[in-house]
């Protein structure tokens, strides 16, 4: 299932040990513990990240390979994370396909996307020319990780970059965007099989470049009833698994709020699915199967907790997956750039902890302190 790609990927798939924790996990092989990353790992909760930030700006890190791999990196060496995740953001191909994207810290987009000429003017990038800076990160970060970290790509899924592309910026209800899918179906689906194409072009070539797996964000999916989610998503995400799987890298879909549309995510032929904290791992074994590959889902507001609340909400999710669903230890959302950095170090230790213990079959003490306060 690794990539082609003649750097470290050699060494990981000759000398089994070296094989990332997080690989093994969502194959569903035998591990030791349970995987962990956490989605915006490098942030702004991080001083050494802040640091870099006030050199440079946002768009300026994204862009400048030797930033990219430093941001990358510093999660991973302060925490010893199983994962990294390329730096970069969901937005990036935008400019690419002709839109002005600035970032504030929000992003807002100069011109949205309304009319049929619009749809009609968005480019179709070609990501080694065009997104080069990001596959040079790849490559890099490929050559400085260590072979035991695996390393992520990732693009925003049709959806979620329609409703910027389409809103200009973040929104509640996303309601030009929902205007559009309602009352201009046609102009709807073809924005969507532009961003497919966009998508799995950009996706592949972070596989060729070095990526190990790949993640599939969409954070406003959970908007959508689950009809809608069939019509007008369930179609144009099956057909970027379908063009990505090809290259044979653990494919991750993860959806905000998707509680109520986990089997319509799960038709979409994604290897692992990403869950938010709305919905328990209990809930997604017993509808999906408890074989099926489940990453997440702590609520990053529990990291604002005391230690002994973050061990219990921990080891509740880790006993929930139990020792047979293959599990990736994740927050249910970004983590917020107030959490202390002491919080997340903790919350590693004790993943990895508890997890070996979990695996090795020898169950929890419950925790008074951690427990009490549950509903
Ligand atoms: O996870 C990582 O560490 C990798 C990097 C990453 C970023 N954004 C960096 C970033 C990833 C994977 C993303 C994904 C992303 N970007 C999503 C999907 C996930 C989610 O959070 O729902 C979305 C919707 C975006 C769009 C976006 N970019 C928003 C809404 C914002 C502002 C959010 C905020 O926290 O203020 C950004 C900016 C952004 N992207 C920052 C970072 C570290 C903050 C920028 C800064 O340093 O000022």
């Amino acid at each position: 299932m690794t990539s082609e790609h003649p750097t470290s990927s050699a060494i990981t798939r000759t000398t089994g040990d070296l094989e990332p924790l997080f690989l093994r996990a969502v194959r569903g092989d035998p591990v030791e513990t349970t995987p962990i990353w956490i989605m915006r790992q490098a942030g702004r909760y991080l001083p050494e990240y802040r640091r870099v930030r006030e050199k440079v700006d946002f768009l300026t890190l994204c862009r400048t390979p030797e930033l990219a791999v430093e941001v990358t990196l510093q999660p991973i060496r302060r925490y010893g994370f199983d994962a990294a995740i390329l730096f970069s953001d969901i937005l990036t191909p935008l400019e690419p396909m002709g839109l002005e994207v600035a970032f504030n810290p929000g992003p807002v987009i100069a011109r949205p996307v309304g009319s049929a000429e619009d749809i009609r003017a968005l480019k179709r990038p070609d990501p080694a020319r065009d997104l080069g800076f990001v596959l040079e990160t790849v490559r890099t970060l490929r050559r400085e990780l260590p072979p035991t970290v695996a390393l992520i790509g990732f693009a925003g899924a049709p959806f979620t970059m329609a409703a910027y592309m389409v809103e200009g910026r973040g929104s509640k209800d996303f309601s030009r965007l929902k205007s559009l899918m309602y009352r201009e179906p046609v102009l709807f689906h073809s924005l969507m099989e532009k961003l497919v194409n966009v998508v799995s072009d950009y996706l592949a070539a972070q596989i060729e470049a070095g990526a190990q797996a790949v993640q599939l964000f969409d954070t406003w999916a959970g908007l959508l009833s689950p009809r809608d989610y069939a019509e007008n998503v369930l179609p144009h995400v099956r057909r970027v698994v379908e063009r990505v799987s090809t290259e044979g890298v653990p494919f991750i879909l993860y959806g905000n709020g998707t509680g109520g549309l986990l089997e319509l995510m799960d038709e979409t032929g994604a290897d692992v699915l990403g869950l938010d904290w709305r919905v328990t791992i209990g809930d997604a074994r017993r509808r999906l199967g408890r074989y099926r590959p489940l990453q997440g889902n702590l609520d990053p507001a529990v990291l604002l907790a005391p230690v002994p609340v973050i061990q219990g909400r921990a080891r509740e999710i880790l006993e929930e997956a139990g020792p047979d669903t293959p599990h990736v230890f994740n927050l249910g959302h970004g983590i917020t750039p107030d959490v202390p950095v002491e919080a997340v170090a903790e919350l590693v230790r004790f993943v990895h902890e508890e997890g070996r213990r979990l695996k090795a079959g020898l169950g929890a003490e419950p925790d008074p302190a951690a427990t009490g306060d549950t509903a």
